[in-house]
């Protein structure tokens, strides 16, 4: 492992790219190579057996192609199959579901904690164990937003088809009075003004892309592996299918041009 090799981002799809961003925002100076398993998106509704072969498939891609580090993007996959994607490469592997549960226990101020993720993330319980193991007394409520994925992909970011559905998904949340929400899946940030406005001004919201890209410079600077500031890491993309439709919500995704997107299939 070399501090020059790039980082590794892996999500189930185009919603790492939050993570991409906050990565790429937070540490310009360092390669990153992206792959979204656009073949067997949406995870959220995967076995948690499923889920964890895609993963390892693509994070023993990923590891093959030298990458120093690997980012698990998808909070599905980060619920469900860590531990067998650690078993499975031998570089670090940082998840989202840790630094989302550190950010949230830091914001909130009643300890009422609300989680919204897929239904695989949900049914993990990955955030409430982790908030528990993180400090007591934590109250926190789950709810599952299957539809938020799909709007989010169709570009339908704001407006009243979104806004009704998002305050359908809120209002369990904002009955049990929630002082902080962690938004456990790639795609909600982009949802972020919608649900401020439905859960209210005193509700603080946790974008797990920010505080992964922190823990992830940590992790590298305490191995010693920051790439030397004064450049500009290289950026590159890997679908595992349908790679120009990937070029395309990608750019609208990442808020510019994604470059090249090659195609690997992980099917054998
Ligand atoms: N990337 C997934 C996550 O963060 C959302 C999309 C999917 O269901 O695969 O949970």
């Amino acid at each position: 492992m070399r501090a020059s090799s790039a980082i590794g981002v892996f999500d189930s799809g185009l919603g790492g790219l939050t993570v991409f961003k906050a990565l790429a925002r937070r540490m310009p100076q360092e390669s990153l190579v992206y792959f979204g398993d656009t073949a067997h998106v949406p995870y959220g509704s995967k076995s948690p057996e499923a889920i964890a072969r895609y993963s390892t498939a693509v994070a023993r891609f990923l590891a093959a192609r030298g990458v120093k580090l690997l980012v698990v993007a998808c909070n599905t996959s980060s619920a469900w199959a860590l531990p067998a994607i650690r078993r499975a490469v031998k570089i670090p592997v940082v998840g989202v579901v840790e630094p989302g549960a550190h950010a949230a226990l830091a914001a909130t101020t009643g300890r009422r904690i609300g989680i919204i993720g897929t239904e695989a993330t949900v049914r993990s319980r990955a955030y409430p164990k982790a908030l528990s193991a993180l400090a007591r007394g934590v109250k926190s409520l789950s709810q599952a937003c299957p539809l938020f994925v799909p709007l989010v992909e169709e570009g339908w970011w704001s407006g009243p088809v979104v806004a009704a559905v998002v305050r359908r998904y809120c209002a369990p949340l904002k009955a049990a009075r929630v002082d902080t929400l962690i938004l456990g899946c790639t795609h909600y940030p982009y949802l972020k003004p919608m649900l401020a406005k439905a859960m209210g001004p005193r509700v603080r919201l946790i974008d797990s892309a920010e505080e992964t890209a922190r823990e992830t410079e940590r992790v590298l600077a305490d191995l010693g592996l920051r790439a030397p500031a004064g450049r500009r890491g290289r950026r590159e993309y890997y679908a595992s299918d349908a790679p120009r439709r990937f070029a395309r919500l990608g750019r609208r995704m990442l808020g510019s041009a994604v470059g090249r997107v090659r195609l690997h299939s992980l099917d054998a």
